[in-house]
């Protein structure tokens, strides 16, 4: 795994669910230009979640106007039959919920196989306890601090407590997955989301409804650096 990636450093990743769709090409090259450490991709099937969004395609126009890391969030039943579609794509990262998959420990060693981070996603009604047989081996672990679905909802407090637990663990077990977190995350939210232990920040209607995305990726990165 890339260290550089892999650092603790606060990282911000944009979501590209909040872009203006008609110009997603111009978005991606502001948000390449503008600070930002990885790129958040949403993917909706209308099962999993009742929204459609995007598919590999949208993963590989990314590739071809950035080079950030990019991190594709799979809101999808059965990932298992399509991961290997969004790693050709150009995907870095492969995030998958628990709740969508009967073989969690296969798909996220299938992720890793092909040379992608695993990363495993739990939604707010879902316990850290579920995913603790894969924490050894995934990379990164999100919280979803809203319930999956849409942007612009409000971030859930009581996520924060799976946050410091995780953190503990992962202290505990002397592991060295990374800690996302997403929805619902603003100027407030990010520090107190780092101060739980997060390391990693999706951020899609508050970077996209400002008035200029890439002052706000900045002023988010110094909040949490
Ligand atoms: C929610 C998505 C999020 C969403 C976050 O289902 O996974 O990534 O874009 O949006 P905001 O930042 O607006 O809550
Ligand atoms: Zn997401």
């Amino acid at each position: 795994m890339n260290r550089k990636l892999w650092d603790r450093m606060g990282k911000i990743a944009p979501s590209i669910l909040s872009a203006d769709i008609s110009r997603l090409g111009e978005d991606i090259q502001m948000l390449d230009q503008s600070g930002a450490d990885w790129i958040h991709i949403d993917v909706m099937d209308g099962h999993f979640v009742s929204n459609l969004t995007f598919g590999p395609n949208v993963v590989a126009a990314a590739k071809l106007n950035t080079d950030l890391p990019l991190d594709v969030h799979l809101m999808v039943e059965e990932p298992e039959k399509m991961i290997d579609n969004f790693i050709e794509a150009g995907a870095t990262g492969v995030t998958v919920h628990a709740e969508a998959t009967k073989n969690l420990h296969r798909v996220m060693q299938d992720i890793k196989a092909q040379g992608a981070y695993a990363g495993v996603v739990i939604n707010p009604g879902t316990p850290v306890s579920f995913i603790e047989p894969v924490l050894p081996i995934v990379d990164l672990v999100l919280v979803m601090t809203v319930n999956p679905g849409a942007g612009g909802q409000e971030f859930l407090s009581e996520m924060l407590q799976k946050i410091e637990d995780l953190a503990s663990y992962r202290r505990e077990n002397d592991l060295e997955f990374l800690i996302q977190v997403d929805g619902g995350i603003n100027d407030e939210t990010i520090k107190i989301c780092h101060d739980a232990g997060a390391d990693v920040f999706v951020a899609g209607s508050n970077i996209f409804g400002a008035d200029s995305p890439v002052d706000q990726i900045q002023t988010l990165k110094n909040l949490v650096n």
